[in-house]
């Protein structure tokens, strides 16, 4: 059985994306006559980039649960909606049919009315990954909250600045997380970052750990007292219910923060509609999911990956998401693979990260692991090299499933840039063709339409910045509290296109490469983090007097994090001073922002004009020695020297 808007073919491929580009209201509207709405559009798409202003289903009400969930349940309320694996192995999985799901959704939604929260309202999200997770970002959605949920690897500092760009009034956490051989103190880091909050009026906290916490009176609350409260509220003679709040097309559903180039991470804001048409329509096609097929992401559903692909598209398609709350690695290399054969996934995706990290402990944590339920394998979040790309496609696909290379960002709400599984060709480390309704470009400095290279060898290869000429459904819609950021990040590098930040390439089939970030955005371990961000933390150091961070190729993590540091001339242990400076950083932003090299310098590269000279380090972080290009206008080029014979 396919869906009424998959593609099932090379040729529906290409004659649906000319309908989509075409004519995009009359293609977008088939497509969104698949979901329940409560009141039908008036006008499909309404947009200029010069604002920017987007709009799709202008007129349009609906709620998002109601198609992730309500309207499965006369046909499939018994099939799994979640299946839910711990961190441990010998703690019992959870299955949560469609039914249990609304159930829970319901009574969570009930539990947040009860604590006053109202549509629109902030609600911030900083849990491990328990399907509790996924009933509490749906019970937001369905009373019309909009929820933050932040990566639970952040540290109370960068929840404080989230919580407070956000003016959030509730928060919903655990206890503790189960990560691997981690017990993380979840509610104890959302204490150290409620300390002189003024906006925060309820904390509800789910028990997960058993860790000692500290309860606030007239704060915290439990969120299994609260749930068992609300139960007997929306159970009225067998019948469940909580209805789902009327939403505009055009309402927020969710802030994610991301990491940018310059200044602190910005809050991306995705609406109801075109949020809940494009991921449901690219997880059906990129996927190719069949009904019954179990699904596993591995993402965690802090990232964009695990909201698009975990929750909101799986569930709104009628899917069985896998839900994994621990890490690839424990108890051992064998974790996934274990994953795989014991719940039989037909669709597994990952992070080139994981896989290149797996790839590292051979062929051994495979053995004796059935694999052959696989049908579909993915990956997202970085450029996947060719060596990863054909270990995952030789041993875990077996050579028989398709690869499908996601590209996409938080900003665009789901894939844009993909193969669609066995549909449309995969080329090893390229993410092969635009989705229907993405009209992408490759443009120069200049934001002139960039031009093939004829000295390319083999083939007539186009490089540029890769930008999109028009809106799709999943499109952000505004920077949170401030939209002339968004305008500023996206749509004024160049005219009338949104700028993605990233390189690309493309061939003469029409396949794009990307190659990596153009700005100042690194990917370390597929986790976005901006060079600015880290520098701050890094100078937050009493001892710090100036640091610039830069990237650099790393084996596993894709990129690595290199600060070039001047410390105050006082410290006499280097050890030392670096331990504390990756404690600074671990505090201001979190573990995962950690430098992976610190070097000390006297000084840094810098124009007369006081810019930092990146690139210059950047090459000699990544063990260029010659062609740093001129240094000779540089304010001291001695310093490169120095740098250059200091290196790590
Ligand atoms: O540089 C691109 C890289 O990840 C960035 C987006 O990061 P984030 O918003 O955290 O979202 C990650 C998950 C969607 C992009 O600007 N990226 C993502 N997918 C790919 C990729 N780079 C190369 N190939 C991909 N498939």
């Amino acid at each position: 059985m396919s869906y009424p808007f998959q593609i099932t073919s090379l040729e529906q491929y290409h004659k649906d994306y000319k309908k989509s580009v075409d004519d995009p209201e009359a293609f977008w509207s088939g497509v969104a006559e698949n979901f329940q709405w409560k009141k039908k559009w008036d006008k499909v798409l309404e947009w200029n980039f010069k604002e920017p202003k987007v709009e799709w289903f202008r007129g349009g009400k609906m709620n998002i649960t109601e198609n992730c969930i309500d309207r499965h349940l006369s046909t499939m309320g018994d099939k799994p909606a979640i299946i839910w694996e711990p961190n441990n192995p010998e703690e019992r999985t959870r299955v949560v049919t469609y039914n249990r799901l609304h159930k829970r959704v319901c009574q969570f939604a009930q539990v947040l009315k009860n604590n006053g929260v109202k549509k629109g309202d902030r609600v911030c999200i900083y849990m491990g990954m328990v399907p509790e997770l996924a009933y509490a970002v749906l019970g937001c959605a369905r009373i019309g909250a909009i929820h933050s949920v932040i990566f639970g690897g952040f540290s109370a500092q960068s929840i404080a600045d989230r919580l407070d760009d956000a003016q959030a009034e509730y928060i919903i956490t655990c206890d503790g997380a189960y990560r691997g051989s981690k017990d993380i103190p979840l509610k104890s880091v959302i204490d150290d970052a409620l300390i002189g909050n003024k906006t925060v009026k309820r904390v509800i906290v789910y028990t997960r750990t058993r860790t000692p916490v500290s309860m606030l009176k007239g704060r915290d609350v439990w969120w299994e007292d609260e749930m068992e409260h609300a139960e007997s509220q929306i159970e009225k003679e067998g019948v469940v219910s909580f209805p789902a709040e009327e939403m505009d097309a055009e309402d927020p559903l969710f802030i994610l923060y991301t990491s940018g180039s310059t200044g602190k991470p910005k809050g991306v804001v995705h609406s109801c509609a075109g949020y809940m048409v494009w991921t449901t329509y690219s997880f059906v096609n990129v996927f190719q999911y069949n009904p019954g097929d179990i699904h596993f992401c591995t993402a965690d559903i802090g990232w964009i990956t695990g909201h698009s692909y975990i929750v909101y598209g799986p569930l709104s398609t009628g899917a069985t998401s896998l839900m994994f709350e621990g890490i690839p690695t424990w108890p051992d290399a064998g974790r996934f693979w274990e994953i795989v054969d014991k719940h039989k996934v037909n669709i597994l995706y990952t992070a080139p990260t994981a896989i290149r990290s797996l790839m590292g402990f051979g062929l051994e944590p495979l053995k004796g692991k059935d694999l052959s339920s696989l049908k579909i394998l993915g990956t997202v979040g970085e450029p996947i090299n060719e060596e990863a790309w054909h270990w995952y496609d030789e041993n875990i696909g077996k050579k028989k499933c398709p690869v499908v290379d996601t590209w996409w960002q938080t900003e665009t709400g789901g894939a844009l840039i993909s193969n669609l599984a066995g549909v449309t060709p995969s080329k090893p480390s390229w993410a092969t063709l635009p989705l229907p309704g993405i009209q992408p470009v490759l443009v120069d400095e200049n934001g002139k339409e960039a031009s093939p290279n004829p000295a390319e060898v083999g083939a007539l290869i186009t490089a540029g910045n890769l930008c999109i000429k028009a809106p799709w459904p999943g499109i952000l819609r505004t920077t949170w509290g401030d939209h002339e950021r968004c305008r500023l990040n996206y749509f004024t590098a160049y005219e009338n296109l949104y700028f993605t930040g990233d390189g690309a390439l493309k061939d003469e089939q029409g396949n794009y490469r990307i190659t990596g970030r153009v700005d100042d955005v690194l990917n370390v371990s597929g986790h976005r983090l901006g060079t600015a961000e880290v520098e701050n933390a890094i100078n937050m150091h009493a001892g710090v007097v100036e640091s610039a961070v830069v990237g650099y190729p790393h084996d596993i993590k894709g990129q690595g994090i290199y600060a070039y540091v001047i410390f105050n001339s006082k410290h006499v242990d280097d050890e030392l001073a670096k331990k504390d400076i990756l404690q600074t950083v671990t505090r201001i932003i979190g573990a995962i922002a950690r430098p992976d090299k610190i070097q000390f310098v006297s000084g840094l590269p810098k124009t007369r004009s006081g810019k930092i000279m990146r690139r210059i380090l950047r090459k000699i972080a990544e063990g260029e020695t010659e062609n740093l290009g001129d240094i000779s206008t540089l304010l001291d080029p001695g310093v490169v020297e120095e740098i250059k014979n200091g290196k790590l």
